[in-house]
């Protein structure tokens, strides 16, 4: 395992799921190297959605964005690898994307910040209370991968 090693948090929002997008996604951030370590499907309630959201409860868009992501059921992933916090971010792309990268999830695949399909953990502090929040410790039930050296040196 490199020293490096992180999990984060990835979930795929209720318009990646209804557009089916829930492959592609997944296969960008699978395909760079991350390991999938739990995954599942939910559908958040209003007290789930208000606490991984609660950064946001002062916002003006915090109801909106409660009411979105209860909406319709969403995928949640745990990702690991070399970096994971920072390379799912920037594979994300920026949260508007209409200023994300070509090249990034919601620079190819999104067109409205309302609408970015993904969340990413944006620390490691935060993903450990998200992952926290989605998964009990028996749902991740650890492997090892016989490709590990042909993706990190150590
Ligand atoms: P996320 O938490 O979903 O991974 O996205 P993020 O870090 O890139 O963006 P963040 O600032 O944490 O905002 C959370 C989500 O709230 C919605 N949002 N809407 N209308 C607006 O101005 C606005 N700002 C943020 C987005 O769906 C964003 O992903
Ligand atoms: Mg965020």
């Amino acid at each position: 395992m490199s020293a490096d090693t992180q999990r984060t948090l990835v979930l795929i929002k209720p318009d990646g799921v209804q557009r089916g997008l829930v492959g592609a996604i997944i296969s960008r951030l699978e395909a760079r190297g991350l390991k999938i370590v739990a995954m599942k499907m939910l559908q958040m309630d209003r007290e789930m959605a208000s606490q991984h959201y609660d950064v946001h409860r002062q916002r003006p868009f915090f109801q909106g964005l409660v009411e979105f992501i209860t909406t319709s059921p969403i995928i949640a992933v745990v990702l690991e690898g070399s970096n994971a916090v920072e390379l799912v971010r920037r594979s994300m792309g920026t949260t508007d994307p209409v200023q994300a990268e070509p090249g990034t999830i919601r620079g190819d695949l999104a067109v409205e910040i309302g609408r970015n399909l993904i969340h990413g953990s944006d620390s490691l502090e935060t993903a450990a209370t998200e992952i926290s929040l989605f998964f009990k410790s028996e749902e991740i039930p650890g492997y090892t991968r016989s490709v590990e050296p042909w993706i990190t040196e150590s």
